[in-house]
This record gives C-alpha cells, sequence and structure tokens, in this order.
C-alpha cells in the first residue's frame, strides 16, 4: 500500500505538527492514521472546531485567557487546543487536571519538548486542586462518572466564562433511580426495568447537569459531537455564563429532583441556588 501524505488527510488539522500526532499516537511512526486513531482525531477536532467562538471570545476579553482541561488523560484535547489557539495566539494558558501522576508527567514532558511553555499540569483530583487564576473556558471530554459533575462544580464556583463537557458512562443516577418509589405508575414504569434505569439514569443526568448551569446564570446548548458511529459518549453540553442566576431553571430543577427523588452529584456540589442569593 502506497503511503499516504498525513497532510492531505481531511483529520489531519491544518497547522498542526505531524511530529507532534505521532507522539500522541495519533499518527504512526511512519506518519499513518490507524481506524482508532482517526476516530480519536475525529472527535477532538470537531470537539475544537465547537469550542472556536468559546475561545474566541475569552482571547478577545482577556490579554491571557486561562483555559482547564478537567480528566485531561494523555491530553490530547489540550495539546491540540495549545498548538492550534494558543500558540498561534501567542498567549493564554492551559492547565490540565489529571488525578493519574504518569499521564500528567507524560503530558508535562511533552509540553515541554514542543515548547508549549504555556501548557501546565495540575495533579490530583478536580474537586481538591486549587487553581491561582479564575478559568475563562473549562474543558472535560469523557471525565468518568461524576468527574464531570466536578468540572461543572469547579467552573461554576470558580465563575468560568465557558463550559464544555462531553460526558462519560453515567451510573450514579441509575443506583439513585433503583430505590426511587414515585406514586405516578407512568413515572415509575419510565425506569421499572434495569436497563430503561440506565438509560433514564444517564439522560436525566444530564438534563439535570444543563438545569444546573442554567440555573447558575448559564446559556446551554446541547448538541452531538460527532456522529453516533464515531461514539455511544457523544453529547456535548456547551455553557455561556450570561446571568448570575435563573429562577425558573432553578424551579424546574428542583421540581424535577423531586419528582425522580433524584439528588446527582452535581446538585450536592453546587446546591440549588436560591433566588435570593
Ligand atoms: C476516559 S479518560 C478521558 C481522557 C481525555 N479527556 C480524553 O478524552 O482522551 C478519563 C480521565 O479522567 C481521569 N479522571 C477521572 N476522575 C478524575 C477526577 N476526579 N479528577 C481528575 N482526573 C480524573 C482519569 O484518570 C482518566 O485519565
Amino acid at each position: 500500500m502506497p503511503k499516504l501524505d498525513p497532510r492531505q488527510d481531511p483529520d489531519v488539522p491544518a497547522g498542526m505538527s505531524i511530529d507532534m500526532l505521532k507522539d500522541l499516537h495519533l499518527l504512526t511512526r511512519d506518519g499513518q492514521l490507524n481506524a482508532d486513531a482517526r476516530r480519536k482525531l475525529k472527535q477532538i477536532r470537531h470537539l475544537v472546531n465547537l469550542l472556536k467562538p468559546a475561545l474566541d471570545d475569552a482571547l478577545a476579553r482577556q490579554a491571557e485567557p486561562v483555559i482547564v482541561d478537567c480528566g485531561a488523560g494523555k491530553s490530547y484535547l489540550g495539546a491540540l487546543l495549545y498548538e492550534l489557539v494558543l500558540g498561534p495566539a501567542g498567549r493564554g494558558s492551559l492547565t490540565a487536571i489529571e488525578a493519574r501522576p504518569e499521564l500528567s508527567e507524560q503530558a508535562a514532558a511533552r509540553a515541554a519538548r514542543f515548547g508549549q511553555k504555556r501548557f501546565h499540569v495540575a495533579t490530583g483530583a478536580i474537586d481538591a486542586i486549587q487553581l491561582a487564576t479564575r478559568p475563562n473556558v473549562v474543558t472535560a471530554l469523557h471525565a468518568c462518572d461524576t468527574a464531570t459533575d466536578d468540572a461543572l462544580a469547579l467552573a461554576i464556583r470558580q465563575n468560568a466564562d465557558h463550559i464544555a463537557v462531553v460526558p462519560c458512562c453515567q451510573a450514579e443516577v441509575a443506583r439513585q433511580l433503583e430505590k426511587s418509589r414515585p406514586e405516578d405508575p407512568v413515572l415509575a414504569a419510565l425506569f421499572a426495568h434495569p436497563l430503561h434505569r440506565r438509560e433514564l439514569g444517564s439522560h436525566l443526568t444530564n438534563v439535570v447537569r444543563t438545569l444546573v448551569l442554567e440555573a447558575h446564570g448559564y446559556k446551554v446548548t446541547v448538541t452531538e459531537l460527532v456522529g453516533w458511529e464515531h461514539s455511544a459518549k457523544n453529547e456535548l453540553i456547551l455553557g455561556k455564563r450570561v446571568n448570575r442566576f435563573d429562577a425558573t431553571a432553578q424551579a424546574t430543577l428542583r421540581a424535577l429532583l423531586d419528582r425522580f427523588q433524584i439528588e446527582p452529584a452535581l446538585v450536592r456540589a453546587v446546591g440549588v441556588q436560591s433566588a435570593h442569593g
């Protein structure tokens, strides 16, 4: 098979260092894309594109915008955000929060090798990290289960201007539904079976996340990251801070939690803000 020039491949972002993509194992050593890497690259490329308005806004409003990527793993997303946005802009910083030290050390070493001087790592749990500066954009791509809620809580507490999460698998609310006993038989029928509990639990988790963001003054957009054929974990929740709080979203959230008798991690972390403070 003749080798293809990776620059000609539409999934390889223009402006991205080929050596860095090889270092990230998103290209093979001889510069080719395998199926797994293509899937990952497609997701991250789409996410960077969908984040573009938030990043442009942060760059327009701040001299040194701060991006925080939660549950960064191997920091594919951070590496691309730096290379495609912060690097060319010549300003702003990115902090990758990751619980596993071997991954954050790897990401820090890569950033140093490729001259990404404003790429920082913070090793530890998202809810235990003290950030030196208020973040403008907070991201979390497939942060496991309630780690997505920790990222949202961090963004809300720190008054981040923009937030983007693509949630991973969610089990917490399905477990809470197991104990839920609504009086309404129609409601109870929605999650009488374990498979339906899992699906409804996952859906409710993301609905609650959306309402919590809205209750805290974020304008929220929920969309697909890429086609479902690429990944089952494909829901992108984007929030832009526009107000201090939204009393209607707050009341809807409280009613939903009561109706289903659930209290997910994000609600426990940030509470349901009252209209008076
Ligand atoms: C499925 S991986 C996704 C990694 C990366 N965002 C990506 O899309 O390639 C989730 C990562 O989140 C990290 N993680 C899970 N819970 C965390 C927490 N509470 N605080 C910090 N990192 C966490 C895990 O160690 C893992 O590296």
